[in-house]
């Protein structure tokens, strides 16, 4: 007895030893060039998780990209199966991929708290994930840009609609307008029917005072948008493209049904770019489903890095 009391007294003292070096860099340093947990980021109202990329070979005053995983998704899973990392380690810009912490993994754009600035809700987490890096790498505040899939997409609405002091702009890849998924009851994470099957139609003006509702008095400079939808799409249904590029033309001023120039088969055979303005980019894939692939490279055009 006493003779296993000690074992496991120096197991103990052994593990604490051996775990100390790894908790202070946890703590102090996270390793470069690795996804990695943040736990100490700040206020989590609504227990998003946070996870970060900081590439090996860091840019000075580096730019950051949020990137917002899709339903089932992961953080990890949207690391591996998004080219941001792999484009972080060329230009040394830091990615955030904040988790989802519901079951189903799908993000809260229902709820008043999150399609509230500071509201509490998961928008506001992902905020102060932004704060904390910009503060902890000295990162550029007018280099921040967030994008994501899906569900990810419908938060890349919600996120420029509610922080558009934080972001300078955001490529949505097949997501729905912000607000459209707007739960009466008040839900949290709550799935809206009408709205995924492009049934939630209104004014571009509409749209737009939906937006500026998240942020009231706010009447500083918006993210500049970009928005990928595939025509067969059965999840989010195609309509959604229309809707949101209506609600941001509303927000810019721009006219939803006359682009300043449209584009055929660009960025590839099949899809249209329609150009609304400075702030408005639309792109239409015809005949693609759910979700439309992530174009790296034109990405970081945009984003203009
Ligand atoms: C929202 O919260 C941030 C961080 O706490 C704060 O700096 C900012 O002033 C708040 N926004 C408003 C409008 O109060
Ligand atoms: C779904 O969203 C629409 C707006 O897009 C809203 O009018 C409607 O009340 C929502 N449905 C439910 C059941 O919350």
């Amino acid at each position: 007895m006493k003779l296993l009391t000690g074992l496991v007294a120096a197991l103990a003292s052994f593990t604490a030893i051996v775990a100390s070096p790894v908790e202070n860099e946890r703590m102090v340093e996270p390793r470069q060039g690795r996804l990695q947990q943040v736990t100490n980021f700040g206020a989590n109202p609504s227990n998003v998780k946070m996870f970060i990329y900081v590439p090996t070979r860091l840019a000075a005053n580096p730019a950051i990209i949020v990137a917002v995983h899709y339903c089932t998704g992961t953080a990890q899973a949207y690391f591996n199966g998004s080219p941001y990392a792999r484009l972080a380690d060329q230009k040394g810009f830091i990615v955030i991929y904040p988790e989802s912490p519901y079951g189903g993994t799908c993000w809260d754009v229902s709820s008043r708290q999150t399609l509230t600035h500071n509201g509490t809700g998961n928008s506001n987490s992902i905020a102060n994930m932004v704060y904390y890096t910009i503060g902890r790498y000295n990162a550029d505040p007018t280099k921040v840009f967030v994008t994501g899939t899906s569900s990810g997409a419908m938060m890349t609405n919600v996120l420029a609609a509610t922080y558009p002091d934080v972001f300078a702009a955001g490529i949505v890849y097949s997501g729905v307008p912000a607000g459209c998924f707007v739960s009466s009851s008040g839900a949290v994470n709550g799935w809206n029917s009408t709205c995924a099957n492009g049934q939630s139609r209104t004014t571009a003006g509409h749209w737009a005072q939906i937006v500026r509702d998240m942020y009231p008095g706010y009447d500083g400079p918006r993210p500049r948008m970009q928005i990928y939808h595939g025509s067969a799409d059965t999840t989010l249904a195609a309509p959604n493209y229309q809707e949101t590029i209506k609600q941001w033309a509303g927000v810019f001023g721009y006219n939803p049904d006359s682009p300043e120039s449209t584009q055929q088969n660009t960025p590839q055979n099949g899809y249209t770019t329609s150009t609304y303005g400075d702030h408005l980019v639309g792109i239409y894939g015809q005949g693609v489903g759910h979700s439309v692939p992530i174009r790296g490279d034109d990405d970081m055009r945009f984003f203009g890095l």
